[in-house]
């Protein structure tokens, strides 16, 4: 009785609702119903829109943001940096902080260290972490990841990026993406392209070889379009073959977005944009940044007068211009809305949370390096010494701030020596700060006001009277240190570092040394000591991860992003003279060609202090001998490569094992070899375990400018399982046979 009077009372309810939808199907507009197909609410959200409204959306209306279409309810575009961490706010249109109480962040260690723990596992739980909070902070995109390629040791952005290596940046490029995307964020990869150097980066001209531009410089930003599915693209602020890269016919146009299918928006670096028909013709969809005069002065809330915006506008009024530009840009941009800003199921995010902590702690421990270990010197576990003296101002300086765009306002940062204290307690360690720089500034540097000789009489005395002495000096993001805008002058330690270093040696030689930078220095002094560490700008977690590896609580296994030659001269951009680097009358060639980093040291037979993959561990491990499960292999095949792995020290500890390729009769110059893969393997004390890794044959060929494509010769090649790019252990010969 009571269920058909429900079906009596229910029918009208029924029809009603019916209605109540048909009519809500009817006033919902394409464009706001999330089951259609986005390229379906793109085209109906375009046709919906002005001509001044389309021009609004591809253009700033502050620094850090665009104005979407409010009569449509297509929201604001916010944009922020990026690449460690979401950035504290700006006012609406300077660089000026906008000091809000509620804007800090977790700040992560920068790439280079997330780079040198060889872990995409890592690197996915990274970028997810920032697009957590970047949601959080309601940004849609993150100014990152950066993955220009370390040519030289003085660009004083390399700390931003993932270092020399292609494979190990497309690698690790990737996963950041997705993990960053996955929260409805957009990441944007840059410097698209040819940024290696900070120096006359505005408007320096890049020469180089197609083979140079398609095996060294583009391979991660392809893996970052094609593999991660990128959202935004920034154009650098330099040339590439006379024309400015964020409007650059060939790059843009025909490799970004039409060899590789990037279906994205291509924004300008802050100011990058030139010229409007090249910027509406050549790829450029967002425009940012610039005041202007094409730079980053000029007459304040200048918008209007921007590139992409009344000039393009008149342009196309006048016919100049046809509006089918503008649509295929406002096409991009209204995509990444409806992949951002416009996604109702994106999380909420959360921000400065337990896990974000571990996360940037647990990149932090896998990312240092350890360089020299002899004698044990390190671990010092807990107990060995009464009396650790701590020098050096990179044990309490803020790493976090300063270097440009990549500064961020971590809500606490744990120095290395807040981490020293709490790990040894207070009673055992003593500081001193050895030597000062000023504080950290973007365009020149500002004097510390300390007496330099006070400093090194006390640090002097302070390491004689220690059982032990750690100096943590290195860089920091100083203008002119690994900082944007300018490259380093030369590759010594600053702040007169050096000569510190020989007199605690001195006063006790009982001396390790923590280096915390983003790039190579040269190291004089390094047959004096016993115990050397990579370490990086850590982030929010600095202290205690450095603690645990120095105390022993973590095996050290990172491995070097970089090599580290002995001097500058050495390095491949340098060897070539100033055409080479940084240029003469704003041009540079990039002579060095496919030789760049380890590829250039082995195959000159340049012995660098430390080679690109390397780092040392507590533990030891034994390498098996490698194997393949054929001799001979199509192109479209993978080699399975596998050897044993034993873990034949005492400490749990982890190995990145790699895999160089190297070709035996190659019909070009190529490197004498090339990473190929790598694995990070973890293994308990007398643990052994059989590693298989894969490798596509495929990825054997090199770049034929002839062909103007890749090239695989049938031939022999050789794979070698190595623990550096100069350890090898075992190597496996294989043929590569086209039938
Ligand atoms: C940098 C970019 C950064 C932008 C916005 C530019 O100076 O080169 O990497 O994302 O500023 O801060």
């Amino acid at each position: 009785m009571k269920h058909s009077l429900f079906r009596i009372c229910s029918l009208p309810v029924i029809l009603l609702t019916l209605a109540t939808q048909l009519m809500a199907q009817e006033t919902v507009p394409p464009y706001l119903d999330d089951n259609q197909p986005i390229e379906t609410r793109i085209e109906d959200a375009l046709s919906r829109m002005t001509l001044k409204e389309k021009i609004a959306l591809i253009h700033a209306q502050s620094k850090f943001s665009t104005p979407g279409c409010p009569r449509l309810g297509i929201p604001e575009l916010w944009l922020s940096d990026g690449p460690h961490g979401v950035r504290m706010e700006f006012v609406w249109d300077d660089w000026n902080h906008a000091d809000w109480t509620n804007d800090s962040c977790t700040a992560y260690p920068a790439l280079t260290c997330l780079a040198a723990t060889f872990n995409p596992k890592l690197a996915f739980e990274y970028g997810n972490a920032i697009g957590q909070e970047a949601r959080y902070r309601k940004k849609d995109i993150i100014l990152g990841p950066g993955v220009n390629i370390y040519r030289t040791p003085l660009s004083g952005r390399n700390f931003e990026y993932m270092g020399e290596d292609p494979y190990l940046s497309s690698q690790m490029v990737v996963p950041y993406i997705k993990g960053m995307q996955q929260n409805g964020v957009a990441a944007c990869m840059k410097h698209f392209a040819l940024n290696n150097q900070e120096k006359n980066r505005d408007r320096i001209n890049v020469e180089v070889s197609d083979r140079a531009l398609f095996e060294i410089y583009l391979p991660a930003f392809k893996a970052g379009v094609q593999e991660g599915g990128v959202w935004a693209i920034m154009g650098s602020y330099n040339k590439y073959h006379g024309q400015y890269c964020s409007h650059n016919e060939r790059l843009v146009n025909q490799i970004l977005k039409k060899d590789w299918g990037f279906d994205g928006v291509m924004l300008t670096d802050w100011g990058s944009a030139h010229d409007t028909d090249e910027a509406a013709r050549y790829g450029l969809d967002l425009e940012m940044g610039t005041w202007t005069n094409g730079l980053t002065w000029g007459i304040s809330s200048a918008y209007d007068n921007y590139y992409l915006a009344q000039p393009f506008l008149k342009k196309i009024e006048s016919g100049e211009l046809p509006e089918s530009l503008l649509d295929e840009k406002v096409r991009r941009v209204l995509r990444l809305c409806f992949r951002t800003n416009m996604n109702r199921y994106r999380p909420y995010g959360c921000k400065l949370t337990p896990e974000h902590a571990d996360i940037a702690r647990r990149v932090a421990e896998e990312g240092i390096v350890l360089l020299k270990n002899e004698n044990h010197f390190f671990p010092i576990e807990k107990g060995r010494y009464q009396k650790i003296a701590v020098i050096g101002e990179n044990a309490v300086k803020q790493l976090s701030q300063g270097g440009g765009s990549s500064e961020l306002k971590p809500q606490r940062e744990i120095s290395p020596l807040e981490g020293m204290i709490e790990k040894y307690g207070r009673e055992h360690i003593v500081f001193t700060l050895g030597y000062a720089s000023g504080e950290p500034n973007y365009s020149n540097e500002l004097p510390s006001g300390l007496d330099a000789d006070s400093l090194v009489q006390e640090a002097v005395k302070v390491a004689r009277e220690a059982d032990v002495v750690l100096f943590f000096g290195g860089l920091n993001k100083n203008f002119q240190q690994d900082c944007e805008g300018d490259d380093r002058r030369n590759m010594d330690l600053p702040f007169g570092q050096n000569e510190l270093i020989e007199k605690l040696i001195e006063a006790n030689p009982n001396t390790g040394i923590i280096l915390i930078s983003g790039n190579a220095v040269s190291m004089p002094w390094i047959s004096q000591i016993d115990g050397l560490m990579q370490s990086w700008y850590l982030g929010s977690q600095a202290g205690t991860a450095t603690a645990n590896v120095i105390s022993g609580e973590v095996s050290p296994s990172g491995k070097l992003p970089f090599s580290i030659p002995v001097k500058l001269e050495d390095n491949s951009a340098h060897y070539f003279g100033e055409e080479s680097y940084p240029g003469v009358n704003n041009t540079q060639y990039y002579k060095d060609d496919i030789l760049v980093g380890y590829r250039w040291y082995d195959t000159k037979k340049i012995k660098s202090r430390f080679p690109f993959g390397y780092g040392l561990s507590y533990t030891t491990f034994q390498y098996g001998k490698a194997s393949t499960d054929k001799k001979s292999y199509q192109p479209d095949e993978t080699v399975k490569l596998s050897f044993t792995l034993k873990n034949s020290g005492k400490r749990a500890g982890a190995e990145t094992v790699q895999v160089y390729m190297s070709q035996k009769k190659p019909s070009v110059l190529r490197p004498v070899k090339e990473l190929k893969a790598f694995k990070k393997v973890c293994l308990q004390p007398g643990e052994e375990q059989v590693v298989e890794i894969e490798v596509p044959v495929a990825s054997f060929a090199f770049y034929d400018e002839g062909i103007a494509d890749w090239k695989l010769e049938n031939d022999k090649y050789m794979l070698h399982v190595a623990s550096s790019s100069r350890q090898i252990h075992s190597t496996a010969t294989i043929e590569v046979k086209n039938k």
